[in-house]
């Protein structure tokens, strides 16, 4: 069974696109820390659009890669609403294409805890340092083991959107061996002829920082910070649920 395909819908119209225009409104302060000017921007696991449109708005060259047709038809209707050129590519993250294209790579709002083997981050790491130029910057986030352990935990099963017309249910469960979260998403969205179900299953693998930073060692790449929060720039806590890594090639 696939995700993001009619929980695409629900992800679109719902709150979920606010993470990655906060992350839009807060890079410039980061670009500006580390004296970085990029050009030509890939996001990779770039959903439903909202942060590459954002981008080529702004004047950036972008590339968006997704695994999931449904988010990327959407975010190709959003480029041709905002009348901007994105190319968007349904690609497996695992396994990019691109080489020496790139002077930043995105991935944001934990798509990396979409990967369930620690060997995957690694390759979708390699792929990265591959796509970027050198000098290029990679900045992603993750949800830590705490935040899907206890954060994602600690509501039970709660409702995530009550709309006229939308109406979603989250169970999570966590498996304290595997550090995988299961999210169990229940949706009804009404249609012409009445209320449709939706359920997809999602899981998200937590990594230590420290099996993240070996990626990012193997790689070939460099570790340049690692925050528990973007907006403060400040070192992760033993209770950051989200961690972002900025990391340079
Ligand atoms: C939580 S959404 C984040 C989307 C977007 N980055 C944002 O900030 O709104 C996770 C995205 O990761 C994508 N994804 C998960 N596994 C992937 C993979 N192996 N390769 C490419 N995309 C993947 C999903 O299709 C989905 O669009």
């Amino acid at each position: 069974m696939g995700i993001y395909k009619d929980f695409a819908h629900f992800y679109k119209n719902g709150h979920y696109p606010d993470f990655s225009k906060r992350m839009f409104e807060l890079l410039p302060g980061v670009l500006e820390l580390f004296e970085a000017r990029p050009q030509r921007v890939l996001d990779i696991a770039c959903g439903e659009g909202t942060f590459a449109v954002a981008m080529a708005r702004a004047e950036y060259d972008v590339t968006g890669i997704d695994e999931s047709e449904r988010m990327l038809h959407y975010a190709r209707a959003r480029a041709r609403k905002e009348k901007v050129r994105v190319g968007f590519h349904a690609q497996d993250m695992r396994s990019l294409s691109f080489v020496d294209e790139f002077e930043l790579v995105t991935c944001w709002f934990d798509s990396l805890n979409y990967l369930l083997e620690l060997d995957d981050v690694c390759r979708t790491f390699a792929g990265v340092a591959r796509a970027l130029r050198p000098g290029g910057l990679f900045i992603f986030d993750v949800n830590t083991i705490y935040g899907l352990a206890v954060n994602w935990q600690s509501e039970g099963c709660f409702v995530q959107t009550d709309r006229p017309k939308l109406f979603e249910v989250l169970r999570p469960e966590y498996d304290y061996e595997a550090n995988i979260a299961t999210l169990r998403i229940t949706g009804f969205r009404k249609t012409a002829e009445g209320w449709r179900r939706m359920d997809e299953q999602h899981r998200e693998r937590g990594y230590t920082l420290e099996e993240l930073a070996t990626c990012v060692d193997r790689a070939g790449l460099h570790k340049l910070a690692c925050w528990g929060s973007f907006r403060e720039k400040s070192e992760p806590q033993s209770d950051s649920g989200r961690v972002w890594f900025v990391v340079g090639k």
